[in-house]
């Protein structure tokens, strides 16, 4: 460090009477303490909350906050109590019985953050990760690079593989395109802190190797793959997965086989497998798609096919009805009615939403396999059962238990996974099985919606409602509970009046963000976010915002205590003072 950039900052005579002094050296707070024969200087705001440092006291060679007693080594400030993060130490030099300090900025401040980031998932310190992902992004990261460190982090340090964590994470990234650039840090905060609850304390996985040589041929480890699967062999099914990357496999392919073990059975883990399979391709989507990444990623999903609970051993898929074999029956004419299809224009969109939401399974089936011989692609299936599982969002009425959103949410999320998975692999036959797998899903929901709560109409906005208004009053409206219904119209009328949906959107996001994270709460605005854009533009759009909107208000509010931890480091980083 060179001597131009030490500033003057007291006496040391003056120093050494007092022990302790705050002094404001080039706009920072400095508390300065002589202490046996030597002096030091620290930032005085407490890194934990920002209690002031004068006020702490020293005792062989360690300063103790008094607010919760983090204590620091006084020298370097390194803190003993992990969760309180380091303070700032400052090089000091004495001139002339004067305390000179250097107050020039880290050399290196991304560093610093990549490395505490780090730290912070290790020792699962969330305020340590939220004054990361803030410092990262205020130097000039993309959100993709601490998005990386947290997806390669939560994809080798969690034995069990892919969960919660890594799915909250791709979902916050996946919504940062549409949040207002003050919340990205306030995302990647929670996604990653997500991360770090899931692997805290858990042992770290070790991937299997692919085979000794990349000669075997894709269709055979697909085949392979599956039948591992099938007897619940995680391992050799990581060993399938991983060898067939290395045969060069491309996200098309390696999707096509993981959606295919995901769909070999009815909605397996009431469709959190299939969830996580999509997540993890789009995380990659996102990271990119690099051949380390790629192995570490994907085979952390191996044990989540393998171990997964299969319906056809569930009750309600067999009885009163046996649902698994009338969709068999349906699988067998699939190969037909997809040659039947085949370069033809559908005209039945808007016929096929009342029959999914009807209470034959029967007619169900019958009518997802008509649709595809009129004509109506895959995909086009697959949003159309997405849609229908909103719309038992929609309409569920808030006389159901509370615990039921999550039936009708899971059945939503998993038909959103299964669009977006043949939106990438429009060719895999497991995920038509899946299309109908959802549909089914939505049928057995049908409970759900007795008595189905009213849709919003266009006509329902009051003539002097502003959409400016509706937008203001929405964040007190989910101040309050119980206003699951007023949430849905207010998204509605804000709509339906030609409100500009990306400010909802925006705010929609920020409404999520500052809730304590829920999982089922972020994948249901997520997948909401994700059909909304699909639909953009159809009246239908709009009733996917009503879900989002009714979903969160009933899981509103909160304690909001994570946001509260996000908010210390925000005000830390932003050099305020707190408690002086
Ligand atoms: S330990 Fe210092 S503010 Fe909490």
């Amino acid at each position: 460090m060179s001597a131009q950039n030490f500033l003057h900052a007291v006496s040391l005579t003056d120093l050494r009477a007092k022990g302790c002094m705050t002094v404001q050296v080039d706009g920072h707070t400095l508390a300065l303490f002589a202490y046996a024969n030597n002096v030091y200087a620290v930032d005085n705001r407490c890194p934990h909350m920002g209690f002031p440092l004068e006020r702490g006291s020293v005792q062989n060679g360690l300063l103790t906050c008094h607010w919760h007693h983090a204590r620091f080594d006084l020298a370097s400030g390194g803190a003993f109590d992990l969760w309180a993060d380091d303070v700032r130490a400052f090089p000091v030099e004495i001139r002339d019985e004067a305390v000179w300090v250097d107050v020039t900025p880290p050399a290196d401040p991304s560093g610093h953050h990549r490395k505490r980031l780090r730290d912070g998932l290790e020792r699962d310190l969330s305020l340590v990760i939220a004054k990361a992902a803030i410092g990262l992004l205020e130097n000039g990261a993309p959100a993709e690079e601490p998005f990386r460190v947290g997806l390669e982090f939560g994809a080798r340090y969690r034995q069990a593989g892919w969960g919660q964590g890594l799915t909250m994470l791709t979902c916050l990234m996946n919504l940062i395109p549409g949040l207002s650039p003050d919340d990205h840090a306030r995302a990647l905060y929670h996604g990653l802190a997500a991360v770090a609850v899931d692997c805290d304390s858990q042992p770290a996985r070790f991937t299997v190797r692919p085979l000794p040589s990349a000669a075997t041929d894709l269709p055979t480890l697909k085949r392979w793959f599956q039948q591992f699967v099938e007897v619940r062999d995680a391992e050799g099914a990581e060993r399938c997965i991983t060898s067939a990357l290395r045969a060069g496999a491309n996200h098309q392919q390696v999707g096509d086989m993981l959606f295919a073990a995901a769909t070999d059975h009815r909605y397996i883990q009431i469709g959190h497998v299939a969830d996580f399979t999509n997540k993890a391709l789009e995380a990659l989507d996102i990271a990119g798609w690099d051949a380390t990444r790629a192995e570490q990623v994907l085979t952390s999903l191996a044990m989540s096919y393998a171990n997964a609970n299969r319906m056809e051993e569930s009750n309600a898929w067999r009885h009163p009805i046996d649902l698994v074999a009338i969709l068999e029956a349906a699988f067998e004419q699939l190969p037909e009615a997809l040659n039947a299809g085949r370069g033809r224009a559908w005209p039945g969109r808007e016929a096929l939403t009342p029959m999914l939401l009807g209470d034959d399974p029967h007619a169900l089936t019958d009518s997802l396999l008509s649709a595809l011989r009129a004509g109506c692609s895959p995909v086009e299936l697959a949003g159309r059962v997405a849609y229908a599982a909103a719309l038992r969002l929609a309409r569920f009425h808030t006389s159901n238990e509370f615990g039921d959103w999550d039936t009708a949410l899971h059945t939503f999320t998993f038909a959103n996974a299964i669009h977006h998975g043949l939106r990438r692999c429009p060719d895999s036959v497991g995920l038509i099985r899946g299309v109908f797998d959802a549909a089914m899903s939505v049928y057995l929901d049908r409970f759900l919606n007795v008595p189905a709560a009213r849709l919003p109409e266009p006509g329902d906005s009051p003539s002097a409602e502003s959409t400016a208004t509706l937008l203001h009053d929405l964040p007190a409206l989910l101040d309050r509970q119980q206003q699951v219904d007023a949430a849905g119209q207010a998204v509605a009328r804000y709509l339906f009046r030609g409100g500009e949906p990306n400010t909802l959107l925006a705010l929609l996001g920020r409404l999520l963000l500052r809730e304590d994270r829920d999982f089922h709460t972020i994948q249901c605005i997520e997948a909401a976010i994700q059909q909304y854009h699909l639909l953009q533009g159809t009246p239908e759009a709009v009733y996917m915002l009503v879900a989002a909107a009714r979903y969160l208000a009933a899981h509103a509010p909160t304690m909001r205590a994570q946001g509260q931890t996000y908010q210390m480091a925000h005000r830390l980083a932003r050099g305020e003072r707190v408690f002086e």
